[in-house]
């Protein structure tokens, strides 16, 4: 595979620019996994990851060549507000799952994280030429359920009461889109776009 098209510099959208992490980002990346709220939505363990921990996370993972690990940044103020990545990408197969933080709290519900997986999704099928994109999410984490469900991801299946979390027992949702499902949405939104564009020219 060609590094420059597996891994480009950037990947941009309307709103959001994904670049390569720098060193640099260590800093937020070390709030973000200390936030409680961000941990409690991310972490299996029920309590934030030490320094130490991020920072050997940092350099394992996301500074790596091999990782595919995005910063988000907003487009219009150059802000790092969070990150995103494929793991276990598997070729033989054609499969990856997807993770995401904003770790920017303020930056939440306003359809960054969104526009983010939207890009990533377009990478995994017209660049990566996968067939399927998967993920994990915790059942009380609705706004990032929504979120996904908004970009074409269907629940699959569930780890029944897997995650303990505020002295209850939740399940761990696995959801997934395959590169047909992405390809006729796209078809869709392009066929509805047109037709708005026809309107308004009259
Ligand atoms: C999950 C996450 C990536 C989503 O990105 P985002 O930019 O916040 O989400 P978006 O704005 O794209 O979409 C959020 C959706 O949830 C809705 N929403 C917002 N706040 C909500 C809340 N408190 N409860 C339920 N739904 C909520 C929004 O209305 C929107 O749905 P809609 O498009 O149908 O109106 C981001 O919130 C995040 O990183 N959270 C913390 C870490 C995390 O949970 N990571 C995912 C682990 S699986």
């Amino acid at each position: 595979m060609f590094p420059q098209r597996w891994f480009p510099d950037r990947l941009e959208g309307r709103r959001t620019i994904l670049r390569r992490h720098e060193p640099a980002n260590l800093a937020a990346f070390k709030r973000w996994y200390a936030d409680p709220e961000v941990v409690r939505l991310t972490r299996y363990q029920d309590g934030p990851m030490r320094p130490e921990e991020i920072e050997r996370f940092f350099m394992a993972r996301v500074l790596a060549p091999e990782s595919l690990t995005f910063a988000i940044h907003v487009r219009a103020t150059g802000r790092l507000i969070g990150t995103c990545a494929f793991s276990q990408v598997d070729g033989d197969n054609g499969s990856a799952l997807f993770h995401i933080t904003i770790g920017e709290k303020d930056c939440w519900g306003q359809g960054y994280g969104g526009e983010a997986t939207e890009l990533m999704l377009e990478h995994a099928f017209e660049r990566l030429g996968l067939h399927r994109v998967g993920l994990s999410v915790f059942e009380f984490n609705e706004r990032a359920i929504r979120s996904y469900r908004r970009v074409g991801f269907v629940v699959e299946g569930r780890a029944r009461e897997a995650i303990l979390r505020d002295g209850r027992w939740w399940d761990e949702i696995q959801m997934s889109i395959l590169e047909e499902e992405w390809r006729e949405r796209r078809r869709i939104r392009r066929h509805e776009a047109d037709l708005a564009a026809r309107l308004v020219g009259g």
